[in-house]
């Protein structure tokens, strides 16, 4: 809970000040002004980050790089509201995250979020259309629907006729496209990836990138994007690099390469894995 005032509805329940939406279809769809996050685990304390300032626009493809340790998945973990920031803003389709209670940065971030990391975090038990279908009914979505909805996200990522195959039985491009339709399939603001081609040979990884970029220039999906791989950088519309804490340079990779790759993505036929 932060420290606003409550308000108490009659039935005893606490009615929550949500901080007002500006403006939803202008403006960034996140921006962070002035992050720190601080570690202290009593031994030691570590500044994980020291005032980062941070945005995504609408339809940008961002990639955040930087050595080992400089801070890349606690700001992810800050701008997703994974973890809580001990200073700054972080504002997601105008509204500050960080004001609001953790029940509802919980909510958000399952509404208007998506996740994809290096492994696959998929249930082994569940089929792939189940594991897409598993947070819709968690979240309240009847059974039918969600169904729908998961196959279409399935289609999106080229696996359709993979939909009943448990994780062990898919390769490790067709478990993290999954990953990637879990990610869809609640039609998300923005999809944050923590090295999402890291744990991929080099051609398998090839082609989830170029499926994210295709998913970018169709669907014009939002994604901020962690990684070690100067080449999943490049195909970005912009890299953010960090170092201790902070980010030290900003750069737009060739927009000749990254329209080339665009052009050819657009082409390509997904599924092929
Ligand atoms: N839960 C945690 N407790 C204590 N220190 C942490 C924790 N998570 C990360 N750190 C420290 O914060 C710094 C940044 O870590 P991290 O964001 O994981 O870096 P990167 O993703 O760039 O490798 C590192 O010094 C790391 O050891
Ligand atoms: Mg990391």
């Amino acid at each position: 809970m932060n420290g606003e005032p409550a308000m108490m509805r009659s039935n005893g329940h606490r009615i929550e000040r949500i901080p007002p939406i500006l403006d939803v279809n202008a403006g960034p769809m996140i921006a962070a002004r002035g992050i720190v996050k601080t570690y202290d685990t009593g031994t030691s304390r570590v500044e994980a980050l020291r005032g980062v300032d941070f945005m995504v626009a609408r339809g940008e493809m961002v990639a955040v790089m930087g050595p080992s340790g400089c801070g890349k998945t606690t700001l992810l973990n800050c701008l997703s509201g994974l973890d809580g920031i001990d200073g700054g803003e972080v504002w997601l389709e105008g509204r500050d995250i960080a004001k609001l209670s953790d029940r509802r940065r919980t909510a958000m971030r399952a509404m208007r979020m998506g996740f994809i990391f290096q492994t696959y975090n998929l249930l082994p038990v569940l089929s792939a259309v189940e594991n897409i279908e598993l947070p819709l009914l968690v979240a309240g979505v009847r059974q039918k629907a969600a169904r729908s909805r998961a196959l279409s996200a399935l289609d999106r990522v080229g696996l359709l006729e993979w939909a009943g195959h448990r994780p062990a039985e898919l390769s490790g491009g067709q478990r993290q496209r999954v990953t990637i339709a879990r990610a869809l399939v609640n039609e998300p603001a923005i999809v944050w990836a923590d090295e999402p081609t890291g744990a991929l040979d080099s051609t398998t990884a090839t082609d989830i990138l170029h499926l994210l970029r295709k998913l970018n220039a169709q669907a014009g999906l939002t994604l901020g994007m962690v990684t070690h791989d100067p080449g999943v950088g490049e195909a970005c519309d912009r890299i953010v690099h960090m170092r201790d804490g902070l980010i030290v340079e900003e750069e737009r990779p060739e927009m000749a390469s990254a329209r080339q790759l665009t052009t050819q993505v657009m082409g390509m036929a997904i599924g092929n894995d």
